[in-house]
């Protein structure tokens, strides 16, 4: 179940009014721990520059900014309404003055080249069709020595865990996520994009086809969510 861009976009446009509720409870809150580690997995030289590509309703921007004090976020999405409802939030606020969020396309970034200390995505380059395009343009944007982490789901490796996780994945969520989020399709989408994602191994090549160098991967929740890693040679 491929989606174009714009059905993408139209999607976040109107699921955006309880995403970060239909994220919590089908995660068991569990994706508040994945984007605090994500944060937390940043090395970042003190004051510097995050993009924070496809950032929604701006949790990874927040997460951030609470982890690294000296750090600002560029967040860029091309959903207005996942922007308006992340600046509306109380958390998003208490960091307002270090958190920037902008209307832009992660394939075509207007941004300049060599800017950022380190850039993250989460849950968002699944939606991309275009990865490469995407890979490409977070290279560019990165300092050189700039780190880039990407955050995916995918199915635990364990077999057992794997086979229950599967029956949750596909046959729960999809139903009980489309009746939360008042559609018929964005978590039928959600299951069918993630298992359309290349696996680990055939990520990281993508990764390192984009220029990407000391790649590696962390595991979240028995390998329920995936940290990516890689960074811009110097
Ligand atoms: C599943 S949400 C993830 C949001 C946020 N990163 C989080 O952790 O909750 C995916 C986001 O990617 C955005 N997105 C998808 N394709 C995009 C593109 N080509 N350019 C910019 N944003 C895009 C969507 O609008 C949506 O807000």
């Amino acid at each position: 179940m491929a989606m174009k861009d714009y059905q993408v976009k139209r999607m976040f446009e109107s699921i955006a009014f309880s995403y970060d509720f239909q994220n919590s409870f089908l995660s068991l809150r569990r994706d508040s721990y994945w984007r605090r580690v994500m944060a937390q997995c940043l090395r970042l030289p003190g004051k510097a520059l995050v993009l924070d590509m496809a950032t929604g309703t701006g949790e990874v921007a927040v997460e951030i900014c609470r982890h690294h004090p000296k750090t600002e976020v560029i967040g860029v999405d091309f959903s207005p309404k996942m922007l308006t409802v992340g600046r509306r939030k109380g958390k998003f606020k208490k960091f307002a003055s270090r958190i920037h969020l902008s209307l832009g396309d992660g394939r075509r970034l207007p941004l300049k080249s060599n800017s950022f200390e380190a850039a993250t995505i989460a849950f968002g380059i699944r939606n991309i069709q275009e990865r490469d395009q995407a890979l490409k343009e977070f290279y560019r944007v990165l300092k050189p020595g700039g780190q880039l982490l990407i955050m995916e789901f995918d199915i635990p490796d364990d077999p057992l865990l794997g086979n229950l996780y599967r029956l949750y994945f596909d046959y729960l969520l999809p139903p009980l996520g489309n009746w939360l989020s008042r559609t018929n399709y964005a978590y039928s989408y959600l299951a069918s994009s993630v298992h359309d994602f290349p696996n680990e191994q055939g990520f990281l090549q993508e990764m390192g086809r984009a220029g990407f160098t000391s790649l590696g991967v962390k595991k979240l929740t028995y390998g329920v969510a995936k940290i990516f890693r890689g960074i811009k040679s110097a």
